[in-house]
């Protein structure tokens, strides 16, 4: 085997994306101990991050979102499992690969959407969406942030267990769409 990439000969380089495609389903085992992370995650909320997500994504599923959906859903706040700070754009990456444009814009953008519940309170703009508003994912980033994102701090909600959407989640993270 090469010891440095432009020494490796097709036959290697063609058996290392044999290698890295057959890993692939180790992404989904990654992707749920992050997840099963958040409930370490509470900062003063109601309820716990995995709760909130696991709650965001049924009230998605509750609105007949499609699978893809209700796992971007799922892992919308996954990049908390690094830093709230910058936790959209983890999350919309980890997304990225595996769920359709619009999802990924959707997620790369929630916390600009979720602000109209509360920037007020910090004096930042709760409009500040608006910059969006000719955007063709803008009518869903409004319902994922008013409907389902900023509701799910409920300790009441009848929210499901992971396992719930874990064959979903599964089969979202099986198949990446760019594999160069
Ligand atoms: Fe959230």
């Amino acid at each position: 085997m090469f010891t440095r990439m432009d020494e490796g000969s097709t036959e290697e380089w063609l058996e290392i994306r044999e290698l890295t495609l057959a890993s692939q389903r180790q992404v989904a085992d990654r992707i749920i101990p992050m997840l099963e992370w958040l409930r370490h995650s509470v900062d003063g909320y109601a309820v716990d991050q995995l709760t909130h997500s696991l709650q965001t994504a049924a009230r998605a599923e509750a609105d007949g979102a499609d699978d893809e959906l209700v796992i971007t859903a799922l892992c919308h706040d996954i990049g908390k499992f690094v830093s709230t700070a910058n936790h959209a754009s983890m999350s919309a990456e980890v997304l990225a690969p595996y769920v359709r444009p619009e999802l990924y814009q959707l997620i790369q953008h929630h916390q600009v959407f979720q602000g109209a519940a509360y920037n007020h309170h910090f004096g930042w703009d709760p409009d500040a969406r608006e910059a969006y508003r000719d955007e063709p994912w803008f009518d869903l980033a409004v319902t994922f942030a008013d409907d389902w994102d900023q509701m799910s701090f409920d300790p009441d909600y009848p929210t499901p267990p992971l396992a719930h959407f874990e064959e979903r989640l599964r089969a979202v993270f099986a198949e990446p769409r760019i594999t160069k």
